[in-house]
C-alpha cells in the first residue's frame, strides 16, 4: 500500500451530514425498515431445535426483542401468547408504528424508542427467559455489541435462550469490499441532498460500470456481480438498512462465540428449521466430513464453509 498525507477517504454512512441524525450512531434513519415478520423470534418455536440438540428448553414467561424495527414480530408474539414482551428500537417513527399496533391489539407489550445503551440501563426491566435480535448484530458498532453482550450477561436468566441472527463469514466475505466500494462511491461522487434511494441507485449503477470494465475482482469472485444484479431488484428500504449503514460486519460463528463467551453463552442450534435437514443442505462427502467433527462450534464453522 502507498500512503500519503492529506485527505484520507473514510467509510462512513450516507447519513453523516445531517446533525439531526446524531442519535443514530451511523445507522440509517432517513428511510424506515420493511414490515417483516420473523418466525425465529417466536419462543414457541424454540423447543424443537433445542430438544434435537439435547437441550431442555425454558418455559418462556418474559421475553425481550432488541431493535424490533416496525414491531411486527414483537406485536404478533405479544398478542398471541401470554408472554410479557419488552423491546426497543431507537427509530421513533418505527417505534411509533409499533406502539400503534400494540394499542390496536390490546397486548401489553412494553415498547420503547430508546437506543440499546439507554434501554439496557433501565432499572425496571425484569430478567428474561428469552432475548431475541433479528438483523441487528452485523449492522452496529463494536461499542453497541458490547452493550448488548453486557445486557445478556445481566438480564438473561440462567437456562434462558438467546436468538441472534447475523451475516456470517465466509458466506458474505466477498461482499465486504464491494459494499465498501458502494459506500465510498456515495462519499466521493453521489450528490448530497438527492435522497438515500437515489444515492443507492447511483451507487448500484456505478457498480454496473465497474463490472462492464471486467475488473480482476469480478473474475476472481464471479458471484459478486450476481449479488449486485439481485440488489437492483430489491426493496430500497431493505437495501438502505442492509448495506448503507456505517457499520456492516459479517463474522464467523467462531468470532460470534468469542463475542458471546463473556455472557456465558454457547452455540446451541440453528433456529432455522430447514438447516437441520442435512440431505437438502449438504452433499454426502460434506455430511461425512461434518459427522467426524465432535466439537459443535468447530462443526458449525466447517458447515458454514460447506
Ligand atoms: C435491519 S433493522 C431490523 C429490524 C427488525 N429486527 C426486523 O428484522 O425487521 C435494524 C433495526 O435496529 C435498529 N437499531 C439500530 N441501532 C440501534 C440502537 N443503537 N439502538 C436501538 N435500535 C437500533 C434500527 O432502527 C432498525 O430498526
Amino acid at each position: 500500500m502507498l500512503a500519503a498525507s492529506g485527505k484520507v477517504p473514510n467509510v462512513k454512512n450516507f447519513n453523516k451530514d445531517n446533525p439531526m441524525t446524531d442519535w443514530t450512531a451511523g445507522y440509517v434513519s432517513e428511510i424506515g425498515y420493511t414490515y417483516g415478520y420473523y418466525t425465529e423470534l417466536n419462543p414457541q418455536r424454540l423447543a424443537l431445535p433445542l430438544l434435537a440438540a439435547g437441550i431442555v428448553p425454558p418455559e418462556v414467561e418474559t421475553a425481550c426483542e432488541l431493535g424490533f424495527g416496525q414491531g411486527m414480530s414483537i406485536n404478533i408474539h405479544a398478542a398471541a401468547s401470554g408472554v410479557a414482551w419488552w423491546g426497543t428500537d431507537f427509530n421513533p417513527s418505527q417505534a411509533g408504528f409499533a406502539l400503534e399496533l400494540a394499542a390496536a391489539s390490546g397486548a401489553s407489550a412494553k415498547l420503547f424508542d430508546q437506543a440499546f445503551a439507554e434501554f439496557c440501563a433501565r432499572p425496571d426491566l425484569p430478567d428474561f427467559d428469552f432475548i431475541g435480535l433479528h438483523g441487528i448484530w452485523s449492522w452496529i458498532s463494536d461499542e453497541n455489541r458490547a452493550v448488548i453482550v453486557d445486557f445478556i450477561r445481566s438480564k438473561l436468566k440462567v437456562g434462558g435462550v438467546l436468538y441472534i441472527s447475523y451475516n456470517t463469514q465466509p458466506g458474505w466475505a466477498t461482499m465486504v469490499p464491494m459494499r465498501e466500494l458502494l459506500i465510498a462511491y456515495g462519499e466521493a461522487l453521489a450528490a448530497k441532498g438527492q435522497g438515500i434511494v437515489n444515492r443507492i441507485d447511483a451507487a448500484l449503477d456505478f457498480a454496473d460500470q465497474l463490472f462492464a470494465a471486467q475488473p480482476g475482482f469480478a473474475a476472481a469472485n464471479p458471484q459478486v456481480a450476481q449479488r449486485i444484479a439481485k440488489m437492483k431488484e430489491q426493496n430500497r428500504h431493505y437495501l438502505a438498512h442492509e448495506y448503507f449503514n456505517r457499520d456492516w460486519h459479517p463474522m464467523s460463528v467462531a468470532k460470534m462465540a468469542e463475542w458471546l463467551a463473556p455472557a456465558k453463552l454457547g452455540y446451541a442450534a440453528s433456529a432455522h428449521y430447514l438447516d437441520h435437514v442435512d440431505a437438502i443442505n449438504l452433499s454426502e462427502p460434506q455430511q461425512a466430513l461434518l459427522n467426524g467433527i465432535p466439537d459443535i462450534g468447530f462443526r458449525q464453522l466447517v458447515r458454514d464453509f460447506c
